[in-house]
C-alpha cells in the first residue's frame, strides 16, 4: 500500500507558508487519520479495479447513466447550445426548459409545484434555511443526511436528535420543545432502512409540525412509475415538501424539490444556493427531461432492481450478516472500526467487488462499514458471485467478531441500534 502520508508535491515550492493555526490541523489529519487510523495508506483507496471487477458503489440503480436516448438527447443539447449562459436561476423567466422540467417533475411526483436545484445537497440545506430560523427547532432524524444536518445548522435553528426511525420519540422531544419542523430520510443512505412514514406523518399532523422527506434514495425506485414513496403511500397531503438528488436513480446532477407554487417563488428568491449559486447548463435539462420519460416507461428496471435487491440482502442474512434494517437497494456490511473495515474492503477487492466503504464523518469512527449499492443490470451470475464472496470471507475478515454480528446474536431491538448518539 502507498504511503500517502509522505507525498511530497512537485508545487509545493510555488504555495505561500501556511500559517500554523491551520497547518497544525493539516497536519492532525495526516497523523490521526492516514498514520494512526489507517497505517500510512487511505481507507477510501484500496485496488484499482480489474476489467472483471462488479462495482457496487454508484447510484445509478436503474443502470441508465448510458441510456442511448439520454446520451444523446444530452449530446444534442451540447451541440446546439453549448453551456448556454451559466448563472443564477434567479434570472430564468418566461419559457425556459428549467421551468417546463419543474412542471413536468411536480406533475410526475403528483405535487403542486417544484424547484430545480443544482444538487441534492444544495435543495436540502437551502430549503432547511428557507423555512427554520433560530426560534424553529429542527427535529432531525439521527441518521438524516448530512446535508439536513448542514441545512439545520446554516440556519442558525435548535437541532432536536431523533433516534433512528422513532415515531415515539419524536412525539416526545415535540411535546417537549414544541412544533417545528421535522427531516428524515424515505430510505437512509447509510444502512438501506426505511422511514415509518405513516407514523412520522400522523405525530406531525396530530402535533403541528412541517414535515420534509428526501427521497433520494426513492424516487425513480419506488412507486408503480417511479413517482417515490410518498406518493405510492398515499401520503402527498402530509408532506410538505420532498426534496431529492436527481444523482441517483435520475443519475443526472441535481435536486428537486416538491413545494406549493406559492413557495416555488418564495424559495427561489429566499433561500442562498438558489440565489448565490449558478443555475444547471442547458444539457443537464435536456438530458434529466430524456432521463423522466425512461424512469416512468421503463418500470421493468424497477422490478429487476428490487428482485436483484431482495435476493442479495437474503443471501447475505444467510450467511450471518447483520444487515440492520436494510430493506431497500442499499445494503450495510457494518464491519465496526476503520481496521475492520479495511480488513473488509481488502478481501473483497481481492476478488473483484468494489463497494463503498463509509466512515467517519459519514458514520461515528467505531461504526464504519462497506455499502453496496444494488442496481438492475446485475446479472444472476453477478450476484451469485458477490453472495458466493460475502460467503467465503466470513473467516478472514472476522465477522463474528464484528460488534455488528454481536447485536445480532444478543437480538438488540433494531430501535436501540442508534448511530449518531
Ligand atoms: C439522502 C441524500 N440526500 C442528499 C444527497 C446529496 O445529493 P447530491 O449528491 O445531489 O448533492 C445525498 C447524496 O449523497 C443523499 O444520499
Amino acid at each position: 500500500m502507498a504511503d500517502i502520508s509522505a507525498v511530497p508535491s512537485a508545487f509545493n515550492s510555488c504555495q505561500p507558508s501556511i500559517p500554523s493555526f491551520l497547518q497544525d490541523r493539516i497536519e492532525r489529519y495526516y497523523q490521526e487519520r492516514v498514520r494512526d487510523s489507517w497505517n500510512g495508506g487511505h481507507i477510501m483507496r484500496g485496488r484499482v479495479p480489474g476489467i472483471d471487477a462488479l462495482h457496487l458503489s454508484s447510484n445509478d440503480y436503474l443502470s441508465i447513466s448510458r441510456h442511448p436516448k439520454i446520451v444523446s438527447a444530452t449530446a444534442d443539447s451540447v451541440l446546439q447550445h453549448g453551456n448556454g449562459a451559466p448563472m443564477s436561476g434567479i434570472f430564468l423567466h418566461g419559457a425556459s426548459p428549467q421551468l417546463e422540467l419543474e412542471k413536468r417533475l411536480a406533475s410526475f411526483m403528483q405535487a403542486e409545484a417544484g424547484v430545480l436545484c443544482q444538487s441534492g445537497w444544495c435543495a436540502n440545506t437551502g430549503l432547511i434555511q428557507a423555512i427554520a430560523s433560530s426560534n424553529t427547532p429542527v427535529f432531525a432524524d439521527v441518521l438524516a443526511h448530512n446535508s439536513l444536518w448542514e441545512g439545520i445548522r446554516s440556519s442558525g435553528a435548535k437541532p432536536v436528535t431523533i433516534f433512528h426511525n422513532d415515531a415515539d420519540h419524536l412525539e416526545r422531544q415535540v411535546r417537549r420543545y414544541g412544533p417545528g419542523v421535522v427531516v428524515v430520510d424515505s430510505i437512509y443512505s447509510t444502512n438501506g432502512s426505511v422511514c415509518p412514514l405513516v407514523d412520522f406523518s400522523s405525530v406531525c399532523d396530530v402535533l403541528g409540525c412541517v414535515l420534509v422527506v428526501d427521497e433520494s434514495h426513492s424516487l425513480g425506485t419506488h412507486g408503480p412509475r417511479g413517482e417515490g414513496m410518498v406518493a405510492s403511500m398515499g401520503l402527498i397531503n402530509r408532506v410538505h415538501f420532498r426534496t431529492a438528488s436527481l444523482a441517483k436513480a435520475f443519475a443526472g446532477r441535481a435536486g428537486f424539490i416538491t413545494c406549493s407554487e406559492r413557495f416555488s417563488d418564495y424559495f427561489k428568491f429566499e433561500s442562498r444556493p438558489a440565489i448565490f449559486s449558478s443555475t444547471l447548463l442547458p444539457h443537464e435539462i435536456a438530458g434529466l427531461n430524456a432521463t423522466l420519460d425512461i424512469v416512468r416507461c421503463e418500470g421493468w428496471r424497477r422490478d429487476l432492481l428490487h428482485s436483484n435487491a431482495g435476493y442479495l440482502r437474503s443471501c447475505l442474512e444467510d450467511f450471518g450478516y447483520n444487515l440492520g434494517n436494510s430493506e431497500s437497494q442499499i445494503i450495510a456490511l457494518e464491519s465496526g472500526s476503520e481496521h475492520q473495515t479495511i480488513a473488509l474492503r481488502d478481501a473483497l477487492e481481492a476478488k473483484g467487488i468494489f463497494g463503498s466503504v463509509f466512515c467517519a464523518p459519514a458514520t461515528p469512527r467505531n461504526r464504519s462499514l462497506m455499502r453496496f449499492s444494488v442496481n438492475a443490470a446485475l446479472s444472476k451470475d453477478d450476484l451469485e458471485r458477490i453472495a458466493r464472496v460475502c460467503r467465503d470471507i466470513r473467516h478472514e475478515v472476522k465477522l463474528t467478531e464484528w460488534p455488528s454480528s454481536r447485536r445480532k446474536r444478543q437480538c438488540i431491538p433494531p430501535k436501540k441500534r442508534v448511530m449518531f448518539e
